[in-house]
């Protein structure tokens, strides 16, 4: 399973690449807004930081700018992904940029029909956004479940499943039970994953018993 961060503070991601386990970052104007930041030299740092996939969204709803704006946006590094959102003309797009070998991500997806539609228009990437669907109380991981159960049915498909909008460990480890090819999820939970009070507190116990029997290793 592939992990990606979902946010675009270069801070936050820099230290995310540190501990070697990030695989991608995504995106998306709320996120840039919240970064302050220009979002093109933003998108070119963050692809210098990390080697695997960087969504970059659009920002027209239209095909005629959307297109032009993808293409700008998959100019900026190899490693951009142009995010779409998932509407006809989005769609459109994301055909005619997949036909040219630009990576997509297929964003805003809340429905299995809407991710066969996204695999049929060749996305790199459907992006299923699990706790929006939680905060109304219908339950995000059946979709996720949904539509893995599906994409295996046609072998043919390379999209890859990317759980979005994860708001705790769980939605995690039930993408990875489901077989989600990655999950983008903000920084503090990939932090929670590490936690254990039992990991803290059996390490104390090791700490305090290796200084007590007056040993070296360097
Ligand atoms: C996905 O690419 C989106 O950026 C993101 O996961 C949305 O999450 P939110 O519902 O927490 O805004």
């Amino acid at each position: 399973m592939k992990f990606f961060v979902d946010t675009a503070d270069l801070e936050d991601i820099k230290k995310l690449a540190d501990t070697g386990l990030l695989d991608g970052v995504t995106t998306n104007p709320s996120l840039v807004k919240k970064a302050g930041k220009d979002f093109l030299p933003l998108i070119k740092e963050i692809c210098k930081v990390v080697d695997g996939p960087v969504s970059a969204e659009v920002a027209a709803t239209d095909y005629d700018t959307m297109i032009k704006e993808g293409r700008k946006l998959a100019d900026i590094a190899d490693n951009v992904a142009v995010k779409v959102p998932l509407t006809p003309a989005g769609l459109r797009v994301c055909k005619e940029l997949s036909d040219d070998d630009i990576a997509v991500n297929v964003t805003l997806c809340f429905s299995a029909s809407q991710a066969i539609l996204a695999a049929k228009a060749g996305a790199s990437f459907i992006s299923p956004f699990v706790g929006r669907l939680d905060d109304l109380s219908s339950d995000g991981m059946d979709l996720i479940e949904d539509i893995c159960t599906i994409y295996e049915n046609y072998p043919q498909w390379d999209t890859e499943v990317l759980v979005a909008s994860i708001r705790h460990p769980m939605h995690i480890v039930e993408s990875a039970r489901l077989g989600a090819h990655v999950v983008t999820c903000p920084p503090d939970v990939i932090y929670k994953l590490y936690n254990h009070p039992l990991t803290d507190k059996g390490l104390a116990a090791f700490v305090a018993d290796w200084a007590a029997s007056g040993q070296k290793i360097l």
